[in-house]
């Protein structure tokens, strides 16, 4: 079965699934290629069903569908500009998709404000890392704990897993290097306990070494029960963390499967992710 192509998977786990009320696009129906022997027997925590997002009239996000299940690290990848910051941003509320729906733990959160998608379980570490350079790494954890009403032991809890946090706690933001920005940025993210933590780009401009770090970090995160959607244009070490990748191109899904399925087409890695 693994030696089928994606498209004629697709054709087959579509047919054999239940009928989904939005899955009427090709597009859509991409979304079921994985066999099911790999994935797991549990409802998705994160199901994300034909959505389309726009940016005034710009249709960006043409009918993406995807899932995540708990304990899972899907990867969502692409090359810039195909939309996969604009796939988080309307997860999470800020670019809300104008049709379409999206289920966090049976609850569609679609037209949820950004702060109550947060509230219900999801840990968001945007691109740009949104570290302030004017506060202490100490100040930016008291103000998530505060926000999220969460205790110090959370916070302690957290630190664990960061061990060069721990030792910069009265360094301000413009004193750490990029590498202790983004690992704060994940902190914080994980405050709030989140079911999903989702990530865009955390690799972006960061020295080989340290990008081994984030994902090594990434990994404990992962094994300790968190569930983790990320973006990237860094696709070894994506794929050295996923369970299931997805693949877009112009706001559509080209490719869903496992990382061992996506090695087999190498057409979708060099016409989609652009590498041989
Ligand atoms: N604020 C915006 N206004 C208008 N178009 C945008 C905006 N942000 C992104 N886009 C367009 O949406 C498409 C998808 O962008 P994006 O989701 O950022 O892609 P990626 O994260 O995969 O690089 C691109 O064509 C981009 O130019
Ligand atoms: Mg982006």
């Amino acid at each position: 079965m693994s030696r089928q192509p994606a498209k004629g998977r697709a054709k087959t786990a579509a047919a054999k699934a239940p009928a989904r009320k939005t899955a009427t696009s090709k597009t859509a129906a991409a979304q079921e290629t994985a066999p099911a022997k790999v994935r797991p027997a549990t409802e998705p925590l994160l199901s994300v069903a034909d959505i389309h997002t726009y940016y005034g009239d710009s249709h960006v996000l043409q009918g993406i569908s995807f899932d995540v299940h708990p304990g899972e690290c899907v990867a969502l990848l692409g090359r810039n500009g195909a939309g996969k910051t604009t796939t988080l941003r309307s997860i999470v509320g800020l670019t809300p998709a104008r049709r379409g729906q999206i289920r966090l733990g049976g609850s569609d959160i679609v037209r949820w404000p950004t702060h109550r998608t947060i509230r219900h379980g999801i840990g968001y570490v945007p691109e740009d890392r949104g570290i302030f350079s004017s506060l202490t790494v100490a100040e930016h954890l008291d103000v998530a704990l505060w926000a999220g009403k969460q205790s110090a032991s959370r916070r302690d809890e957290v630190l664990k897993i960061f061990p060069r946090i721990s030792e910069r706690m009265e360094h301000y933001g413009q004193q750490l290097s990029g590498g202790e920005q983004q690992m704060l940025s994940i902190a914080r993210a994980l405050l709030t306990d989140p079911r999903l933590l989702i990530l865009d780009e955390p690799s972006e401009g960061l020295a080989p070494i340290i990008v081994e770090e984030v994902r090594d970090t990434l990994a404990r995160v992962k094994k300790a029960g968190t569930s983790i959607l990320l973006v990237e244009q860094n696709v070894a070490m994506a794929l050295a963390l996923a369970d299931s990748v997805v693949v877009l191109s112009q706001g559509r899904v080209q490719f869903t499967g496992t990382p061992a399925e996506l090695e087999k087409q190498p057409e979708i890695k060099e016409t989609y992710l652009g590498i041989a």
